[in-house]
């Protein structure tokens, strides 16, 4: 899809974001593993999800119902660019999933391969599952998930005694599961998904199971596991489990923060106010609204509820006049992991360069996001560059031009959200690729009143 994008307008409105990816994963999978029937409202069916859920019902080969239908309609309402939001409401369409639980040990042999599609969370989360399930899986994903490291999953698995291959350190993943020995593992780079690989795995390993960051990750994992009953303690950054079995559970996905930071920066480019409600507001998410804040925008951040422990509430943006530039520091930048694309899209319109510390990480998301970020300020006629491991954005506004996602979803966000405020029209190519967190992505800037045209679907 490209779409053109005329600066200039003015946001204004409230509205709901498709829910959060990360948690998402999560709540399937353990509801998948659950001993007694879950039921989950707000799953998004970005197509991240749908992977999870898919390979999800390919480990249960006697038949999942309930979690079938889900990924059927959720295939029909997904692939449309948008068809799952509606603009009317400025909400997603709503879903509830019903998801049957016969714990753990009703996990069989896949008959072909696990297809993780796009996303890393869904094969390393998924690894963490099947080095706890006595049968052999194959994780496969698409080229781009193909080239991303996944020695750092497959590492721990194996010190608790699953099987694991991988080629030359990529997917596929092959894994020969069961008997598994609780660990104490402290992982060389702050990775959530590492984290809650190895946290999932160890509910069904013998003994207690430990892992230490070198710095604070997402906590859903943890979050959702203590609302199960689990064992965790938690101290700093390490986290112990013992092995359990849960049971079912009920929730709605809260929003996507991740998500809302590109609504965030959107007002905030544009002068704007605006209010995201039903959003989650988990402290290890919301980082970006520090990053925001030193950088001159406007929020308040209201806790109204829990889903599943997770904090959800309201989102509000006020109007800014200007914004400048800051330090992400490289304890910080693993708590605004997602957020880097938007925050240095929207650090080009500051009055002042920005500086994201120890980004080297970014090299190896869903695109080399270093290297993306330097090419798409290029494009859009600002400046930036990459120094080491490190990204400085110099502020001063945006001329114009033309930039490419290159199949990375927050890219074709952030790069769209900068052309609000350039001082030229832009033209982004494949916006398509939103459709991975935010299906409606277009459809939803342009109710809130963004110029938007689409120019080829
Ligand atoms: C995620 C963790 C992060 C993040 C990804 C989702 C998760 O990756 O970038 O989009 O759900 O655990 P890492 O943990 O590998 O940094």
């Amino acid at each position: 899809m490209r779409v053109r994008i005329t600066p200039g307008s003015r946001l204004r409105g409230s509205l709901v974001v498709p829910g959060d990816k990360s948690v998402a994963h999560r709540w399937l999978i353990l509801a998948a593993t659950a001993d007694g029937p879950s039921r989950l409202l707000g799953v998004p069916v970005s197509l991240d999800v749908r992977s999870t859920a898919s390979c999800l019902a390919s480990l249960s080969p006697q038949g999942r119902p309930g979690l079938e239908a889900w990924i059927a309609d959720g295939a029909a309402m997904g692939d449309g660019h948008g068809s799952t939001w509606n603009a009317g409401a400025l909400a997603p369409a709503d879903t509830s999933l019903e998801v049957e639980g016969e714990g753990w040990s009703s996990l069989a042999e896949p008959r072909g391969s696990l297809d993780c599609g796009n996303s890393g969370t869904a094969m390393r989360l998924l690894a963490g599952v099947c080095a706890a399930s006595p049968f052999r899986s194959v994780l496969t994903g698409d080229e781009s998930l193909s080239a991303r490291p996944m020695e750092r999953v497959a590492e721990p698995l194996r010190a608790m005694g699953a099987e694991i291959a991988t080629v030359e350190g990529h997917a596929p993943i092959t894994v020969e599961g069961g008997g598994l020995r609780g660990v104490t593992y402290e992982t060389p780079v702050p990775t959530a998904q590492v984290k809650s690989a190895v946290l999932l795995a160890g509910l069904m390993a013998e003994g207690e199971t430990t892992v230490l960051e070198p710095a604070p990750t997402r906590d859903h994992t943890e979050i959702a596991l203590e609302a199960l009953g689990v064992p965790v303690e938690r101290d700093g950054t390490t986290v112990t489990i013992e092995p359990f079995q849960h049971g079912g559970l009920e929730g709605r996905v809260p929003g996507d923060p991740s998500t809302a930071a590109f609504l965030v920066a959107a007002a905030a480019l544009t002068g704007s106010e605006l209010t995201i409600t039903d959003v989650g507001l988990n402290p290890t998410r919301t980082r970006f609204l520090d990053v925001m804040t030193r950088m001159g925008v406007r929020t308040e951040a209201r806790v109204g509820r829990r889903e599943l422990g997770e904090p959800v509430g309201e989102l509000w943006v006020g109007p800014c006049d200007g914004v400048r530039g800051t330090r992400v520091t490289e304890e910080e930048l693993p708590l605004v992991i997602d957020e880097v694309p938007i925050l240095a899209m929207m650090a080009t319109h500051a009055s002042s360069d920005t500086w994201f510390l120890g980004a080297g990480e970014l090299r190896v998301k869903e695109s080399d996001r270093l290297g993306a970020l330097g090419r798409g300020i290029a494009d859009l006629g600002g400046h930036g560059g990459v120094e080491g491991d490190d990204l400085v954005v110099a502020g001063g506004g945006l001329e114009g031009g033309s930039a490419h996602a290159h199949g990375d979803h927050r890219m074709a966000m952030a790069f769209v959200v900068a052309g609000l405020a350039a001082g030229a029209p832009v033209e982004i190519e494949d916006v398509a690729a939103a459709d991975v967190s935010f299906p409606g992505f277009v459809p939803a800037l342009q109710a809130l009143g963004a110029s938007i045209e689409v120019l080829a679907p």
